[in-house]
């Protein structure tokens, strides 16, 4: 490669490309793919090229060509960097104790969300921002290359406005979430709070943003409230996002559909009317199970969505309530083992199927020209993140093809992995 910074990966013992490409043995000598991503790819005993930050070539190691530097994979898997399209990270404060007593048989309640909302207003931005910065050095760390942050702890026109200003400086994917509940001191007055959240909040917000979110649930907001808040978004030049069927069947699917959605989160009470319309739109369907396991509820059922021909993708929802995990292997985990998914499908909703509902064909998959977000995984192939549950076993990733994260140099002599 003529690329003073290019980079060969090679010795990989399975490379999960999500380009459409499966295990035909050929190169794809720089032939970028229709940019779908609609399947589940791999090929074994590959290699790869970065140069420039994208990916460069793939093909059969024994076929690649120099570069000016190397890392020989020993055997592991490379997949594509996580995209987890759904996360709450700007907060202060904890809920250790409401978990406990959740575990100890009381149900889960949005209650929760405001002891968050009056730490999150009394914390200073440098607060604030070590405890973001923390939870993205943590996902990094567990393979996330990609992620959604929300709004939707701070409630006030200033206080949302700064958790925004906050989230913009770690990614490009944030969210406002003023709609996520009503404040206390609108609790007399919910239509003046939606008002708030459609004119001078949105006003101040819409700059930092590239989605808006509303947590359409009974105990939260209806329908009409719901797809008011969207449209307002929508003409603030903002795309929507929906917290939909969360606690119990609800209009937030049909919410999502109807606006145009890129995707509709939560969805694990579902009626077939629902199944339909997200298996008929483009809107993703996109799971969360680590709520289901921090709140002890039934796990959404992936299998009955992948069956109707619905896209599903995979996402933490880490926040400090329903899901203080950032973990996209243990949702990887969950999905496989409580919600019917093959370790393929499970692999794919936690990477190509997060681009997609983040709109995004530049990453979820290792395409020629894909963005260089990768993980080497230190087990021979991706079934290894079900297979393993809580293991770490991520160890290194590159993000841009530049490494950003790793647990342990790659050593380079044949590992247990190695198929030779
Ligand atoms: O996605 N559903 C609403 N919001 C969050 C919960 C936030 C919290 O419990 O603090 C969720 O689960
Ligand atoms: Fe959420």
């Amino acid at each position: 490669m003529s690329d003073a910074q290019s980079t060969l990966i090679t010795g990989i013992g399975e490379l999960v490309s999500n380009d459409g490409q499966p295990d035909d043995g050929q190169s794809n000598d720089g032939q970028p793919n229709d940019g779908q991503h609609n399947a589940f790819a791999a090929m074994t005993d590959a290699a790869l090229v970065i140069a420039e930050g994208k990916v460069a070539w793939t093909g059969p190691a024994a076929r690649a060509p120099a570069a000016d530097s190397v890392v020989d994979a020993a055997g592991r898997a490379v997949l594509p960097g996580f995209a987890d399209s759904h996360a709450h990270l700007v907060f202060a404060g904890e809920r250790s104790a409401e978990f406990a007593a959740r575990m100890a048989g009381r149900p889960y309640r949005t209650g929760g969300i405001l002891g968050t909302v009056e730490a999150t207003r009394a914390a200073s931005d440098a607060v604030l921002r070590a405890n973001l910065r923390r939870l993205v050095a943590e996902m990094l760390r567990q393979g996330t290359t990609t992620f959604e942050c929300k709004s939707g702890y701070g409630l006030t026109v200033p206080d949302e406005a700064r958790g925004l200003a906050l989230a913009a400086e770690v990614t490009p994917e944030v969210t406002y979430l003023g709609a996520h509940v009503v404040p206390p001191e609108f609790a007399a007055d919910p239509a003046g709070y939606v008002d708030l959240v459609c004119g001078p909040m949105l006003d101040a917000c819409a700059p930092s943003a590239r989605w808006v979110d509303v947590f359409c649930e009974d105990g939260a907001f209806g329908a009409d409230e719901a797809a008011a808040v969207l449209a307002a978004g929508q003409a603030a030049g903002l795309d929507a996002r929906v917290h939909a069927n969360q606690l119990g069947p609800g209009p937030g699917v049909r919410v999502a559909a109807a606006a145009g959605a890129a995707s509709a989160d939560h969805c694990t009470f579902l009626t077939d009317g629902d199944v339909d319309a997200l298996a008929s739109t483009p809107v993703v369907a996109t799971l969360l199970p680590g709520v289901e396991f921090s709140c002890r509820q039934p796990f959404p059922q992936a299998r009955r969505l992948l069956d109707a021909g619905a896209t599903v993708a995979l996402a933490t929802d880490c926040n400090p309530g329903s899901s203080f995990t950032s973990s996209m292997p243990f949702c990887i985990a969950l999905a496989v083992r409580e919600m019917g998914m093959t370790t393929e499908e499970a692999v794919w909703a936690a990477t190509a199927g997060g681009a997609r509902a983040l709109r995004r064909t530049d990453i979820g998959h290792l395409g020629v020209g894909a963005r260089a977000d990768l993980i080497l995984l230190d087990a021979p192939s991706h079934t290894y993140l079900a297979y393993r549950p809580g293991v770490p076993q991520i160890a290194a990733v590159w993000q841009a093809g530049a490494p950003a994260s790793r647990r342990s140099p790659p050593s380079g002599r044949r590992a247990a992995w190695s198929r030779a």
